[in-house]
């Protein structure tokens, strides 16, 4: 298993180039099953959970060409099987994202249930709801979902929660269904916005993407597009972290400031200065150490669960005490044991974290758990004292595009050990 060795103690300086986003090329990427010509996806990031969408849809006998630039040719007119197994989608619960729209092109889908993780038991009963009001049958048995549907209606859908992935497999399922669908209580996560964007230009009547009603009204066939996904949000705030953690000054290229609002706010209340443009957000930190800020994660267009972790650390090296409330997932605080082994002061009270500042974390090798706990371990390490060694560092493969070149590129003292 790789690990990344980080000597701590470098203000991070210098540009850097921000990839698609991980959450938006997903779904899109499903959505192609819904086309009946080819699309042109750009802007994919290089990571390893689009490896696996990819090989998902290969199985099925969608065909795919990708270029040296991850942009990829999908056409999925000769798909001779509904069938997403076991051991893929046990290593990518998004794979779930393809049950909505196989259902409404094939009319059936066996996609193995997606188990909980680390960050929670994260069921899937909203999907399959949305789905049944639509006119499916759905059987759960032996770890997969069974799913016929000669033909979906359109439903009105409203839902208990917001759910990111069940409002995107909803949206596609609706994009075929006969009639019009109306999602109440959607998400309005700017990959959800992405994913209307593609469906409309390939031909669906899609309004509302972005507010939390959504309308759709089904057509008979939807055709090939060409799409550019839009910036991780997520990969720009944790560079953002990155820089305001060690008192650096760091230009973020190719990215929208504009999709991470929330963010920005927090990181100006550090002390950070922050200036942006069209396509690019620069965060100067003017050596200081940043000050501590009280977090409170709740669905978009408030704080992002994603960037809980990294404030985590964040907060963790901050002057003063900071209160971090976890209100989306059960347990998102598997970075908080490692942080504290390398000397952070956290205390976990349900889901709220309370985080006295240190002036100074110290080296120790750390575990890396999930996804975004594995980002607050690498900030952690950028700041602290001594060589960080950290371990099963797949986890942050699968949503950072060579996190650790991008880290060079700002001066960061970063290898990456192959076992
Ligand atoms: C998406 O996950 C993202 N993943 C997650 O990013 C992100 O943390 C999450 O949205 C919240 O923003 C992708 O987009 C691929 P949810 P998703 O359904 O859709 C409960 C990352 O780091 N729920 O919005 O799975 C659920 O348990 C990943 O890139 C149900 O109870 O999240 C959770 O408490 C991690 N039943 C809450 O809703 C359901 O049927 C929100 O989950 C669905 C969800």
């Amino acid at each position: 298993m790789d690990k990344l060795l980080i000597r701590g103690g470098t203000p991070l300086n210098g540009e850097v180039r921000i990839s698609g986003a991980k959450n938006a090329a997903l779904p899109i990427l499903a959505a192609t099953l819904l086309a009946d010509s080819k699309c042109f996806i750009s802007n994919v990031p290089h990571l390893q959970d689009i490896t696996t969408m990819m090989a998902l849809l290969g199985r099925m006998g969608v065909e795919l060409v990708v270029d040296e630039k991850m942009n990829i040719e999908i056409n999925s007119s000769q798909v001779h099987t509904c069938i997403a197994p076991y051991e893929l989608v046990k290593t990518m619960r998004a794979s779930i994202l393809v049950l909505g729209p196989l259902l409404a092109r094939f009319g059936e889908a066996h996609v193995s249930l997606p188990g909980g993780c680390a960050i929670g038991a994260r069921p899937v009963n909203l999907h399959i709801k949305g789905l049944e009001a639509m006119g499916a049958t759905i059987e759960v048995e032996n770890g997969y979902i069974s799913a016929k549907a000669p033909r979906l209606h359109g439903a009105r859908l409203c839902m208990e929660l917001v759910t990111v992935t069940g409002t995107e497999n909803l949206m596609m399922a609706a994009a075929l269904a006969d009639g019009e669908t109306i999602i109440e209580n959607a998400a309005r996560e700017p990959e959800v916005v992405d994913l209307a964007r593609l469906l409309i230009s390939m031909g669906a009547e899609v309004e509302g993407a972005g507010t939390d009603t959504i309308r759709i009204v089904g057509k008979p066939t939807l055709s090939g597009a060409r799409h550019e996904v839009l910036p991780d949000r997520i990969e720009s705030g944790t560079f953002l972290v990155a820089a305001a953690i060690t008192g650096g000054k760091v230009k973020l290229r190719d990215t929208d400031p504009h999709l991470l609002d929330a963010v920005l706010a927090k990181l100006k209340e550090t002390g950070a200065k922050i200036t942006i443009g069209d396509n690019w957000i620069e965060l100067d930190m003017e050596g200081r150490r940043p000050k501590a800020v009280d977090i409170h994660t709740a669905p978009y267009p408030a704080f992002p669960t994603d960037m809980q972790a990294q404030f985590s650390a964040l907060n963790a090296v901050a002057d003063g005490v900071a209160t971090l409330r976890e209100t989306i997932f059960e347990n998102r605080f598997m970075h908080a044991q490692e942080l504290q082994r390398m000397g952070a002061n956290i205390q976990i009270e349900g889901n709220t974290a309370v985080i006295r500042g240190m002036k100074q974390l110290q080296a120790a090798p750390v575990m890396a758990t999930d996804l975004r706990a594995s980002a607050s371990l690498v900030l952690a390490a950028l700041v602290a004292q001594g060589e960080t060694l950290v371990d099963r560092i797949y986890h942050i493969d699968r949503g950072y595009e060579r996190i650790e070149e991008k880290l060079t590129q700002l001066g960061a003292d970063i290898r990456r050990i192959r076992e």
